[in-house]
């Protein structure tokens, strides 16, 4: 038998978020969610789909545990909704809400799997969206620090790894900027404030864990930030540093602010007043806040130096962004598409890493998502889905080369474990490992399923 080229204390797991596999939207006090509104304006989800059973998982959860012990996880990453915790979104908990988390935190330490929290992945409760408290509102922060502090008190026996925010990126702009995500708002400005409100949000809750729980409870922090990876079109000057103002305008636009203490510079000189500033005590709870570095990769583009004055890329329409970014993104012909024009280039990965372990000095780094999605027509295609074994045996060959080549990686969550409500694609996206009828939330295991448990068990056997 082979020796894993991923080391000992390397995990492996899956993630979910709640919205997109709990269903029983309207079970035990769960309030609406900004995605409950947004999922029934007509045109909002590409096939018209809404997960009001979805993945069933909220019913259904004991036995999800029982799917996650067959896939022989380490690790499990899945989001508190927080409208299940707090209905309105502050005031009081609803108790079934809290239950339902401990029961399931119980049962997976029960069996020896590693829960994960992402505190915020999307579901803001309506209540305060209507109230005037979204993201680009600096109102949110103390409800959101309030939210955070209630799952400190009642998880944190029990959860040691807590992940902030989800793609604060998507948030900012998907959700505030171009209006595709929830809540539908499309307004330039507010696309970098609610990038600016979310970190100063992470840097309080991060400093509220730091100062009041972590002695005791002695768990990690940090932020889960989306990038895809820039690579030069040519090898001129001007489209390496439009790649590199890619990423910057990308991942560095949260990751500089964890790592460095401010916006990159790029963002600054293009931005000006649009990009707020921060106060020096958000500067310290924000700066070194993350015990890990958490990634979400899926896909690679060309970057060049645009013609014009403008970036344009299939995003376009987007309340200003790209346009800001000013770089020409394209895909190179040989790579191999997907169905979400999501191109394959697992070396993509490699060098984001590389760039992410240089940029950042060589922290530790979790990928917290990587997956593939792919549109079968039968049943059978679903579950034969051997393009979904290779895709994933060739991004974690890449994972292994980012670490013979000196960076320090220590886990790899696949998304997802079940095929999920994905946002404005509905269920026309399938990334799980178990394929699931949105309707009924019967699920089934694919053969990628069964070959990950596969892989994790020669891992546990082999790895030194
Ligand atoms: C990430 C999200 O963007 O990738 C997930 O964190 C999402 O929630 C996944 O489902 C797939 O991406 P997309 O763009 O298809 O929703």
């Amino acid at each position: 038998m082979e020796t894993s080229p991923f080391p000992k204390s390397f995990q492996f797991g899956v993630s979910t978020a709640a919205f997109q596999i709990e269903g029983s939207l309207d079970k035990d006090g769960r309030g609406a969610s900004i995605w409950d509104e947004f999922a029934r304006r007509p045109g909002t989800i590409v096939d018209g789909s809404f997960p009001a059973v979805s993945c069933n998982h909220y019913a259904d959860w004991e036995e999800d545990v029982r799917r996650l012990q067959h896939l022989g996880v380490d690790a499990y990453r899945f989001s508190l909704a927080w409208p299940r915790i707090f209905p309105d979104g502050k005031g009081k908990p609803n108790p079934k809400g809290v239950a339902f988390y401990d029961r399931l935190i119980d049962r997976l330490l029960e069996a020896g799997i590693r829960p994960w929290v992402t505190l915020y992945h999307w579901d803001l409760p309506l209540a305060l969206h209507h109230s005037g408290c979204g993201w680009d509102r600096p109102d949110i922060i103390p409800v959101f620090t309030d939210y955070c502090e209630l799952c400190f008190r009642t998880y944190g026996d029990r959860v040691q790894n807590w992940i902030t925010f989800n793609e604060p990126w998507c948030t900012a702009v998907l959700g505030y900027g171009t209006g595709y995500f929830a809540p539908g708002i499309r307004d330039r400005a507010a696309c970098y404030r609610a990038g600016h409100h979310q970190l100063i949000a992470h840097g309080k809750v991060a400093a509220l864990y730091r100062e009041s729980f972590r002695s005791v409870q002695n768990g990690r922090i940090g932020m889960a930030n989306n990038c895809d990876y820039r690579h030069p079109a040519t090898p001129t000057n001007e489209d390496r540093a439009a790649a590199e103002r890619a990423l910057e305008f990308f991942l560095g636009w949260f990751a500089d602010p964890l790592y460095l203490g401010d916006y990159p510079q790029s963002m600054r000189d293009t931005l000006g007043d649009l990009l707020p500033q921060f106060t020096e005590l958000e500067k310290r709870d924000i700066m070194g806040s993350c015990d890990f570095f958490a990634l979400n990769h899926y896909t690679t583009n060309l970057a060049s130096a645009p013609e014009g004055s403008a970036g344009t890329n299939h995003a376009s329409g987007n309340g200003g962004f790209m346009e800001d970014l000013g770089v020409d993104l394209s895909n190179d012909p040989s790579w191999e598409n997907t169905h979400r024009n999501w191109r394959i280039v697992p070396w993509g990965l490699t060098r984001l890493l590389e760039w992410i372990d240089r940029r950042y000095g060589h922290p530790g780094i979790h990928i917290t998502e990587n997956g593939f999605s792919i549109a079968g027509d039968t049943f059978e295609d679903l579950i034969n889905d051997s393009d979904r074994i290779r895709y994933t045996q060739a991004y974690l060959n890449a994972c292994a080369d980012a670490i013979d080549k000196g960076v320090d990686l220590r886990g790899y969550f696949h998304w997802c474990l079940t095929d999920d409500f994905d946002w404005a694609n509905g269920y026309s996206c399938r990334f799980g490992l178990y394929h699931t009828d949105g309707n009924t939330g019967s699920k089934h295991i694919k053969r990628s399923g069964d070959w990950y448990a596969e892989l994790i068990r020669q891992h546990h056997i082999s790895a030194k």
